[in-house]
Parts: structure tokens; C-alpha cells; sequence
């Protein structure tokens, strides 16, 4: 058995609160694989942080008015609250602007170019004489030759889709400064050979077996038509500096530092306490799994341009075991968009409902092999069922009667018969699909079981009746009461890496949390013998009123 499970989650950008589909596509469903993982007892490092270099961050600072640096340390400490209050249980939330992965990154560079993968070329861009700087595409902006808008961007307008070429502008300007004495220069920089690499990919990519068709077949398309050599260098002023002399004034392509973060992330996090040792998660070779979260659009990234830079280093960083890849969250069939505020972004999320909803939600249907369509109707459908009229009411039944007729106790008495045997075996057979759903990071699939779970406990409470038989046979309904309760502690783990807050409100219902080990055998967790106090809970998931859905569709522009 593997050890150590290493689980990164895409770096979301710097730039401002990221939506509810980052989370749902690569944050969430990490670290719902990392709870579950360290439920099984495995060594979990997680890993994530603010991804700070490149032009957006560049652009969000201006428009704050604030140094880059200043406006990205505050980002990076707004994103790191948002997460802390959704439950992600990161081991370590960094930044990919910290000194340790410039370090790394200059490294690294310095291996690949000794090593012959890197290569020097001219290209055109355009300079601004206001600004005496060459502008990267999305820093010039001008008017729509599709659609007449005049505000699209060189790479791209915002108001048609249509991806542009900065010279199509019609009077184009630039961004910073507004001026449009701009001109097309001569300028150098530094390309990644990975043309040179695309053998050794293509024979590392071919032992991929595991991992979904999805990523597979996006990664295998890119090889088939032809790896094209990447240009890694940027003439901007933030990011982590070209080790040249006669590059100043060159940073690295945010593309090509980013991912070598996760390395960097990790060194942070092994300084950060004695004894541990980051070369363990990263050296090649048995004892460590590597498992990357990701929306398909990092796939290009994390499955060839990350590996080639590692593969032509020469150094010993482990390759990604396990890539999985998420399509997108849509709203309602649309994208989200900051500058329209369309969508939830995550901040209002936590202010309209607690953590757990929209982890559940989100997981249910996480966005695996096609996207989802978010409505808030659909949304507030799925929690009724699951969770108000699910977890929440059963929880709320069976504590309530325990508090009212057995003097708020897991009673002791009475000896469990066939119907708890049974429950066992058909527990057992639900929580070894779940644990056999989880491991495969087939999130939807886990959240079936779960409700599987909860159903067989809700079935079991009302055919035993202990409402009824209480009045004949006080063992029974005591047996009964108990089972039931066992089954909800039991249950309560299991949803524990969806569910974490409402687990840990549960098992506190139950007189308090136990270690927290994955329940491979029903049978025992049941056999569990009653003593402890237990007190409802009170309402953890009120039902949604019919109206909150319109009300969330209007105030987020749906
Ligand atoms: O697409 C994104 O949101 C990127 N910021 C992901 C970076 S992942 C990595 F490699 F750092
Ligand atoms: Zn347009």
C-alpha cells in the first residue's frame, strides 16, 4: 500500500474571490479525496495557494491602485479566509510568489537550458512609447472587428467570444495608459523545447492506464498533433526574474512557475515544522501517490507542459500519478463572469447558507465527465431531499426519541437479534461502495452511497418501531434506538469528507467525537454499547422556502 498520498488542487488566481465552479471543479472534490484518504489512516498531504504571477494580477492591481504585491498579499489572505470557512482542509495554503519557488524556478530554468531545452527567438510585439513597455495581448484594447464593441481585449472580446489577434483591433490603445502611439517591435525570449520531450511524454503518457478518458484523450490529442515549443518568457515586471544577464526586465511565463509551486508549496510546509522532509512526497519512486485536481482547461499544463519540464531538468521530482480532471460549473448553462456579476462567487455563497450545503450540493453533482448546470431551483431541490429531508430530519427523529423516552441516553438495554445483522450486512455492502467510490474520485457516486446509507437507517428506525413496541418490549425499542444511533455515528463519518461541519455537530450530538477512522465493519460500529448522552442537535437543515430560489436567481443575474 502507498504511504504517502500528495493531493494538490489547481492554484486559483490572485486576482479577486474565486465562484462557486472553482470550488466544485478542483478545490472541493480535493479535499474531500484528502479527508477520505487520511479517514483511511494514509500520510495526506494537501497542498494548494493564491497562483500570483502574470498579467491578470498585474491588471487587478492597477485597477485597485495598489502595488502588485501588496494588492496580491491581500487577495492571497482574503482566498485563504474563504477556504478556512468552507472547510478545506489544506496542510498548507501558500503563495506561488514566495521566494521558495522563485528559487526553485530559477533552478529548474538553470537545469533545462544546461541540459539543451531551452532555445532563444525573436518575435514581434507591440511596444507602447507611453507606457515603455511591450504589451502583452490582453493589454491592449480597442474596438470589436466583429462585433463593433469597444472594449475587447487583443486576445479576446469579451462582448462577441471571438478569440483576437492584437493587430485585428480596429484603433487600438493601450490598457495602462490609454495611448495609442504604440508599434510593433523585435523582442527575445526564451522558449521550452518540448517538441524534443514529446517521445518520452508520449511513453509516460502510455503507462497512464487510471486515469479518466477525459484527461487522456485531451493530453493524447495535444502529442498526436505535434508538441509545440513553448515560449516561458514575459516581458512584464512581476513574476520570478530570468537568471540571465542581458534578460532583465524578463520574468517567467506565470504557466511555467505555477506548477513547479506545488514542489515550492511543499518545501514551505517542511520547513515550517522540524522533522519533516519534502523530498519524501516528491522523490521518485514507490511509497507516494501524486494525485492532481484540475479543470480540463489545465490539462495541456499539468499532463505535458509540467511533465516536460521536470522530465528535461533532469531532477528528481516525481512525475503525477493520478491526473483528475473536472468539466465546468455552469451558470444556469452560462459562464460565470466577475465584471457582470453572474454567479455566485464564494464569499456570498458562505453569506447565503453554511459550508456543508454547497459542499453537498457541489459534490452530488460535481462536474466529472460533463459539465453542470447550476440553477439555484435545482440547487434548493437537491438540499430539501438530501439534507432537510434526508440527514437532517432523520438525525432530528431518532436523537429526539432517544432524548424523550430513553432520559436523553444511548440506552444499554436489550440484545440485538436478526434485523441488526442484517442491517450489518447491507451497511457493509454500502460503505464498501462508498469507499470504493471515493478512492476512484467518483464524487457523485460516493454521494449516492451516502444517501444509500441514510435511507437504510431511516428504513430500519421505522420498521422497528420503537415507538410502539416501547409500550410492550422496552429491550427491543432500546435495541433499536441504539442500532439506529450506532448507524447515525457510523453514517456521520462516512459523509465526514463532504460533510465535515455537520459530521462534527453530529458526533457531538452523540457525546462526542471518537478518532475518526473510516468504518470498514459495520458490524462493530453497530455493536457499539449505549451510555452516552446524547442531545438533539437542533435543525441542521432547514428546508429551503419555495421562494429562495427566484430570490437567488435575480440578486446573481441568472
Ligand atoms: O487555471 C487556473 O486557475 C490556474 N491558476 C491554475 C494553475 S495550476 C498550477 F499549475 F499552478
Ligand atoms: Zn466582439
Amino acid at each position: 500500500m502507498t504511504d504517502r498520498i500528495l493531493v494538490t488542487s489547481a492554484l486559483p488566481y490572485v486576482n479577486g474571490i474565486k465562484h462557486i465552479g472553482t470550488l466544485a471543479g478542483s478545490i472541493l472534490p480535493a479535499d474531500v479525496y484528502a479527508r477520505f484518504q487520511r479517514l483511511l489512516r494514509r500520510d495526506v498531504l494537501f497542498v494548494c495557494g493564491t497562483d500570483e504571477h502574470g498579467t491578470p494580477a498585474e491588471l487587478a492591481a492597477l485597477e485597485a491602485g495598489l502595488p502588485v504585491a501588496e494588492y496580491c498579499a491581500r487577495q492571497h489572505a482574503a482566498q485563504a479566509e474563504i477556504y478556512r470557512r468552507l472547510g478545506i482542509s489544506f496542510d498548507h495554503f501558500g503563495r506561488s510568489s514566495s521566494p521558495a519557488n522563485h528559487a526553485l524556478t530559477r533552478h529548474l530554468f538553470l537545469c533545462l537550458e544546461a541540459e539543451g531545452f531551452i532555445e532563444e527567438r525573436v518575435l514581434q510585439q507591440v511596444w507602447s512609447h507611453a507606457d515603455r513597455r511591450f504589451l502583452p495581448d490582453r493589454y491592449i484594447v480597442g474596438t470589436c472587428p466583429h462585433c463593433g464593441d469597444r472594449a475587447a481585449r487583443g486576445d479576446q472580446c469579451d462582448s462577441c467570444g471571438r478569440l483576437l489577434d492584437p493587430v485585428e483591433l480596429v484603433a487600438p490603445r493601450s490598457a495602462l495608459s490609454g495611448s495609442a502611439a504604440l508599434e510593433t517591435r523585435e523582442t527575445r525570449h526564451l522558449f521550452l523545447l518540448q517538441s524534443k520531450l514529446a517521445d518520452r511524454l508520449r511513453l509516460w503518457l502510455e503507462g497512464r492506464h487510471d486515469w479518466d478518458p477525459l484527461v487522456l484523450s485531451l493530453a493524447r490529442g495535444l502529442l498526436d498533433q505535434g508538441l509545440r515549443d513553448r515560449c516561458i518568457t514575459r516581458d512584464l515586471a512581476w513574476g520570478v526574474p530570468v537568471p540571465k544577464s542581458g534578460w532583465e526586465g524578463k520574468v517567467f511565463y506565470v504557466w511555467f512557475d505555477a506548477p513547479i509551486a506545488y514542489v515550492a508549496l511543499t518545501q514551505e510546509w517542511a520547513e515550517a515544522a522540524p522533522g519533516r522532509d519534502w523530498h519524501e512526497w516528491w522523490r521518485r519512486g514507490p511509497g507516494t501517490r501524486l494525485v492532481q485536481f484540475l479543470g480540463k482547461d489545465n490539462v495541456a499544463f499539468h499532463a505535458l507542459m509540467f511533465p516536460a519540464t521536470i522530465l528535461g531538468s533532469g531532477a528528481d521530482i516525481r512525475l503525477v500519478d493520478r491526473i483528475k480532471g473536472f468539466s465546468w460549473l455552469t451558470w444556469g448553462g452560462g459562464k460565470f463572469s466577475t465584471s457582470r456579476q453572474r454567479g455566485i462567487f464564494l464569499d456570498a455563497a458562505l453569506d447565503e447558507l453554511p459550508a456543508d450545503w454547497w459542499r453537498w450540493w457541489l459534490t452530488a453533482n460535481a462536474p466529472e465527465a460533463s459539465d453542470t448546470r447550476f440553477t439555484p431551483a435545482g440547487f434548493a431541490d437537491g438540499c430539501n431531499a438530501d439534507l432537510a429531508d434526508g440527514l437532517g430530519n432523520l438525525v432530528s427523529r431518532v436523537l429526539s426519541f432517544a432524548a424523550t423516552r430513553f432520559d436523553g441516553r444511548v440506552p444499554d438495554m436489550g440484545q440485538a437479534g436478526e434485523a441488526e445483522a442484517r442491517l450489518a450486512i447491507e451497511a457493509d455492502a454500502i460503505i464498501g461502495a462508498c469507499a470504493g467510490h471515493f478512492t476512484a474520485i467518483r464524487p457523485r457516486r460516493a454521494c449516492e452511497s451516502l444517501r444509500a446509507l441514510w435511507s437504510l437507517c431511516d428504513r430500519y428506525f421505522a420498521a422497528q418501531e420503537p415507538w410502539r413496541t416501547i409500550a410492550t418490549d422496552r429491550d427491543r425499542a432500546a435495541c433499536a434506538t441504539r442500532t439506529a444511533i450506532n448507524l447515525l455515528r457510523l453514517s456521520a463519518v462516512a459523509a465526514s469528507p463532504v460533510l465535515p461541519h455537520t459530521s462534527r455537530r453530529i458526533a457531538e450530538a452523540l457525546g462526542g467525537a471518537r478518532p475518526a477512522i473510516w468504518p470498514a465493519r459495520a458490524e462493530e460500529w453497530l455493536r457499539e454499547p449505549g451510555g452516552p448522552a446524547v442531545c438533539p442537535p437542533g435543525v441542521a437543515f432547514p428546508r429551503l422556502p419555495p421562494d429562495w430560489a427566484a430570490s437567488v436567481a435575480s440578486r446573481y443575474h441568472l
